[in-house]
């Protein structure tokens, strides 16, 4: 359905190779089971009935190294459902562990994509903790609620790495874990509800964080794709091509055959199970061993850990003189991994999964709906497992025999292999499709949405910048400020023209300082707030810093240098703290000693230092970063949003407002304005008021009909002149 009544999910997944078929799973760390999740889940969702539209959103790779398909910016996955890719740094291919610097221009250029389509998703849900950041700066923006999926979390893998004995450094270059684990509480701060695979990854693992709110965790088992998995059929035509795999290694490969798979991972505990087998005479003599761990051409050339793991296949396999009874095949095909459950079946074999910790345990689902019984690690995702599906049984996995012993029962005993393999194949259909799955993420995605409604906040504050197709942008003191009737007629005709129409401050005040002003006048939170003289942007009531802005007027900004080269400059006297600001240094001129705007510029460029130089009233003095001012900002705002600066009405009396009233915004001086002003009178686009303070604004907007539509009352010519 898309009639546009239904809801609008926006899943964000950053890293790895995300495409919409032929999964590239194992070519690198990032590309595995998160990837494959969130494509099954874009896909699942879009056939849930209250869902419209759901959006994949990941980064643009355009990499001559890569699939050209990763370059697309949209890809779609079914009618409603599309993978969409966003921008991200470099256009070329990096590990997440690179991504941090990238990710506040991902979530910009988000942004941006939301503006242009003029819709908003209903639920934005992010993916581990790079989109979990994306998703809770949107989130807070937009006031859309938002949901989270830690996939793993940095703070148990830092435990776990600590006990191996890496170095905390050692740790922090490698994964830059401390970045990882503040995205991740960020995003618990934000998230309306936590989607969890297990109860102990509640209770062990996100009860690390300090955000740890239990009632906002959701348990939603993984989800199986059951039209992927099946029992196999009564008898084979050509048996599947994995099975030739394998058949060399084994005199017999008739025999139950014993089936792991798993990333070569030396958490998958793979050699305690050759252990268990090579040391189990009775379950040598009547099973197979097959162990299917990633893909190789060269052993040496696979990365550290994998290559012990591998090594160590091939020394256990020959210290247990497993020849015949082991098969470890090189190289599989993600479609091949559906007939290796089938041929374990057809044999009346086992799978097992003996890792360390196994949080999720997506490959015992596929068992499950595979008929295949389950020998699993007692851990959180296999005991849920196989509580709900009752088709095996749990093991220690650092107890050896009982390995053993637990594999030889479940292919010995028949009767009791038949019902695991049966009712694993009922539970996985009852607890483990996509539709229950989706079913109860819709549920509670549908609960946030609702609540987010109910608190009459359908968009946030700054959210209105989405809608609003022009602004009034106004300085503070002396504009906006000054005549309280003035003022209150104004904000009522801000309020009723509706979101349309969006409100912004542009002032000299520090952030700080212009909270207290807006909060003395009653003047409720702009959706734009461009502070200290155009240093610094804010959006709406969360108050969300516009980090690019920052970014951007870094350039050639060396304020050591400034304070020392104005430090004997007379006729200066630099203002309080609350003047001063990491992007802005401030005098109070003294009259008749002062000296003016261009000597002060001339005397910085003759110490080598570039930078904007403002005065105003006569009184202040501000440097600033050459790429900062009023003006400045509200362009690099008007650029970003994509509201023209032709759609902007400015407003202000003095000199740190010029910036803003010349070019093609609509300008407004008020009544009041401080002579320095007066050189502006006859330029395109500025219209002096009569009247003061925001009767002069009010004056200004109905000047340009600027809530109709919008006249400069000038010949098209004399804005080209
Ligand atoms: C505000 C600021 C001050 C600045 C002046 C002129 O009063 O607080 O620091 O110098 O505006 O821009
Ligand atoms: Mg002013």
């Amino acid at each position: 359905m898309s009639d546009g009544s239904g809801r609008y999910i926006m899943l964000v997944s950053v890293h790895g190779r995300v495409r919409g078929s032929d999964m590239e799973l194992g070519v690198d760390p990032d590309t595995g089971g998160q990837i494959t999740y969130v494509v099954e889940l874009a896909k699942a969702l879009i056939e849930h009935s209250e869902v419209d539209r759901v959006d994949l959103v990941t980064r643009r790779l355009v990499d001559p190294k890569l699939d050209s398909v990763y370059g697309e910016k949209f890809e779609e996955l079914a009618p409603g459902a599309n993978i969409v890719r966003i921008e991200c740094g470099p256009r070329r291919y990096l590990a997440k562990e690179s991504l941090w610097p990238h990710l506040d221009s991902f979530s910009d250029n988000l942004l941006r994509f939301l503006r242009n389509q003029g819709r908003v998703p209903d639920l934005i849900h992010g993916h581990y903790a790079d989109a979990g950041y994306v998703a809770a700066r949107l989130s807070s923006l937009l006031g859309i609620p938002m949901a989270f999926t830690g996939h793993s979390l940095g703070r148990v893998k830092k435990q776990r790495l600590l006990e191996q004995g890496t170095t905390e450094e050692a740790i922090e270059k490698r994964y830059r874990i401390t970045r990882r684990i503040e995205a991740e509480e960020y995003a618990l701060d934000n998230a309306n509800f936590v989607v969890t695979s297990t109860h102990q990854e509640v209770e062990e693992q996100y009860a690390l964080y300090d955000n740890y709110q239990p009632g906002r965790m959701t348990v939603i088992p993984p989800a199986v794709d059951l039209s992927r998995f099946t029992p196999p059929p009564r008898s084979w035509r050509n048996l599947p091509k994995i099975q030739k795999a394998i058949a060399p290694f084994l005199e017999d490969w008739a025999k139950p055959m014993i089936l792991a798979v798993s990333r070569p991972d030396p958490r998958k505990n793979i050699s305690a199970l050759i252990k268990a087998f090579g040391e189990n005479q009775e379950l040598r003599d009547r099973a197979n061993l097959v162990v299917v761990a990633g893909n190789r051409t060269d052993i040496n050339q696979l990365d550290r850990s994998a290559r012990e793991v591998v090594n160590e296949i091939l020394y256990y396999a020959d210290l247990y003189n497993l020849y015949g009874k082991i098969a470890y095949p090189k190289n599989h095909q993600s479609t091949d991994v559906p007939h290796l459950y089938q041929l374990a079946a057809k044999t009346k074999g086992v799978f097992v999964n003996p890792a360390l910790t196994e949080p999720f345990g997506l490959t015992l689902l596929e068992s499950a709906a595979s008929g295949l019984p389950i020998v699993a690690t007692s851990d959180g995702g296999p005991r849920d497992i196989v509580a709900l599906c009752k088709n095996g049984v749990l093991i220690d996995p650092l107890d050896t025999d009982a390995i053993g012993k637990a594999l030889l029962d479940a292919i010995s005993d028949r009767g009791q292999w038949n019902r695991w393999s049966r009712s694993g194949l009922r539970g996985a259909h009852r607890h483990y499709s996509w539709s229950a799955h989706v079913s109860k993420f819709v549920n509670t995605a549908s609960a946030a949405i609702r609540n987010s409604h109910k608190r009459q906040r359908p968009l946030s504050n700054a959210a209105r910048l989405i809608t609003a197709d022009r602004i009034v942008v106004c300085d503070i003191d002396n504009t906006l400020v000054g005549d309280k009737g003035g003022l209150r007629e104004l904000i009522r005709m801000l309020k009723d023209v509706g979101s349309r129409v969006a409100f912004g401050i542009a002032t000299g005040r520090s952030l700080e300082l212009t909270l207290s002003v807006l909060q003395e006048w009653k003047i409720p939170t702009p959706q734009l707030l461009i502070t200290s003289v155009g240093s610094a942007i804010h959006y709406g009531a969360p108050l969300i810093e516009d980090r690019g802005f920052e970014q951007h007027i870094r350039y050639r900004w060396r304020p050591d240098a400034i304070r020392e080269a104005m430090a004997d400059v007379p006729g200066l006297k630099p203002q309080g703290p609350e003047g001063q600001t990491e992007y802005k240094i401030s005098f109070d001129m003294i009259e008749g000693e002062a000296p003016s705007v261009t000597d002060v510029i001339r005397h910085l460029r003759r110490s080598r230092i570039q930078a904007k130089v403002i005065a105003s009233h006569g009184a202040y003095l501000d440097i600033l970063p050459i790429r900062a001012s009023k003006g400045m900002a509200l362009r690099y705002f008007a650029m970003d949003w994509g509201v023209g600066p032709d759609r902007c009405l400015v407003a202000g009396d003095s000199g740190n407002d010029e910036e803003m009233l010349t070019g093609n915004t609509l300008g407004v001086v008020v009544g009041n304005h401080d002579p320095e002003l007066e050189k502006l009178r006859g330029e395109p686009h500025i219209y002096f008021a009569e009247k003061h303070y925001a009767w002069g604004i009010i004056e200004g907007i109905e000047h340009y009909d600027f809530f109709g539509q919008i006249r400069t009352h000038e010949p098209e010519f004399i804005s080209n002149v």
